[in-house]
């Protein structure tokens, strides 16, 4: 089980790098219109609180209901999770969730579920909470960063 997993687990690391290559390259063909309306500080850290309680408690239920069959919480808790996450963008793990999870239903949620079940683990991992909810879509999820 575990092989095949994490094989997964690379192929969709290097896709996801093959993808960020070319939407770079992209944003480099079409000129520099977005890098001059985007200050760096449109960048949001996960340590400043970007979901909200509602949203990490509908989540949590997610979570009980559609991951709790194969895994406890306490495997996305803790100084590991945010050692593996640091520095990544919150897209890294949203993307990553969606394609390979549920095991058996990859893709199987909305993307505001997949938002909230990632809220819920930010509130295990002691990530703030806010009045604003986590975002669903690519673009603003890749402007949500981990702590490094
Ligand atoms: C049918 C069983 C099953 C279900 C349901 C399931 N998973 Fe998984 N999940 C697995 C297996 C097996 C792995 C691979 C474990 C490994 O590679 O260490 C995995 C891996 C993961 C990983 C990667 C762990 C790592 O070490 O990088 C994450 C994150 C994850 N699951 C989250 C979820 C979430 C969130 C849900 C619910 C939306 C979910 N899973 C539902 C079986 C399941």
């Amino acid at each position: 089980m575990l092989r095949p997993a994490l094989a997964l687990r690379a192929a969709r690391t290097l896709c996801t790098h093959v993808t960020a290559a070319l939407l770079l390259a992209l944003s480099a063909a079409s000129g520099s219109a977005q890098s001059s309306s985007a200050p760096a500080d449109s960048v949001r850290n996960a340590a400043n609180g970007v979901y909200s309680g509602d949203q990490a408690a509908k989540g949590e239920t997610l979570f009980a209901g559609t991951c709790g069959n194969c895994h406890g919480i306490t495997e996305f808790s803790g100084p590991a999770f945010r050692r593996a996450w640091a520095g990544r963008t919150v897209y890294d793990m949203f993307d990553q969730l969606r394609a390979t999870m549920p095991l058996d239903n990859p893709g199987g949620l909305s993307r505001e579920q997949y938002a909230a079940v990632i809220a819920y683990l930010m509130s295990v991992n002691r990530y703030p909470a806010a009045d604003v909810d986590l975002p669903s879509a690519d673009a603003d999820l890749r402007r949500v960063r981990f702590d490094p």
